[in-house]
């Protein structure tokens, strides 16, 4: 019994030995952590007001991949006293629940996103993506004018949420049916919204988002995307919830 303790020279005698020893033990604590959190069901808490985006969104999301916006800019207030008085409530689980793949973020070379919705006027961001330098003077963001004049491709619309399914966002048939129509009267403030507002709820944003009402435009997507970010969850009435073993 008493040269089992001994045995532990070997290892401590052969350094390359003991770090191949180390890295074992430290994935399979890493698995038994970490792999949970994937599975579990409660991992991510459900919070009123977080639903899929609307097909105009989720294809201005796709534009703001594609232009590479999460290069300069995070989607993720973190819990700390200097973001959530500079951007508001910090950023819930939930909120990033069905963004595929998710826009966290690592870099700010422009402020965080997270809450952009609502910040400000439709025409603000027009002008600002088309020449970032009218409204902001000191700003090293590129212009993205070139948007306003290109016509937003309709033809994968319906495939667009058909995919989000399959990596979990609950699109139903019906979302999917109808992509194209929902897309077409959340652009247009004149066609009824009741069938949209049902299925995406009362609070979608119904306009012409890019002050060009005969066109159907990226600018429109992209616009639509950046007012609807954070405005799902109502912040006045919503309360965090303390983790069970603390209730
Ligand atoms: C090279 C880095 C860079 C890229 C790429 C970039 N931005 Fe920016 N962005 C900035 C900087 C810097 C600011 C702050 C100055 C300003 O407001 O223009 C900013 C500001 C913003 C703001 C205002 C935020 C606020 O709260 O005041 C919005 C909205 C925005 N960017 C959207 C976008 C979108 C959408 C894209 C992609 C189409 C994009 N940005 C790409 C650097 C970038």
């Amino acid at each position: 019994m008493k040269n089992i303790w001994k045995k532990h020279g070997v290892l401590e005698r052969r350094s390359i030995l003991l770090t191949v020893a180390i890295l074992l033990v430290v994935s399979v604590g890493g698995l038994v952590e970490i792999a949970p959190l994937f599975y579990l069901e409660s991992t991510i808490e459900k919070v009123k007001g977080v639903r899929p985006y609307t097909p105009l969104e989720l294809a201005g999301r796709d534009i703001y991949i594609r232009e590479g916006c999460y290069n300069c800019h995070s989607q993720m207030i973190r819990p700390l006293r200097d973001e959530v008085e500079r951007y508001g409530h910090y950023s819930l689980a939930a909120e990033s629940m069905y963004d595929h793949p998710f826009q966290w973020g690592s870099k700010r070379t422009g402020p965080d996103l997270a809450r952009v919705g609502g910040k400000y006027s439709d025409d603000w961001h027009r002008d600002h993506l088309i020449d970032p330098r009218s409204v902001v003077p000191e700003s090293v963001m590129p212009p993205y004018a070139f948007l306003s004049g290109r016509e937003l491709e309709l033809k994968d619309v319906q495939a667009k949420l058909a995919a989000m399914t399959k990596v979990g966002v609950p699109y139903t048939q019906d979302m999917i049916d109808n992509a194209k129509a929902d897309l077409m009267t959340q652009a247009d403030p004149f066609s009824p919204a009741r069938d949209l507002k049902g299925r995406y709820g009362d609070a979608v944003l119904q306009r012409d988002f890019d002050g060009d009402p005969a066109r159907l435009t990226e600018m429109d997507a992209l616009i639509a995307y950046m007012q609807m970010l954070g405005t799902l969850v109502d912040f006045s009435t919503y309360q965090a919830e303390a983790p069970e073993n603390l209730r």
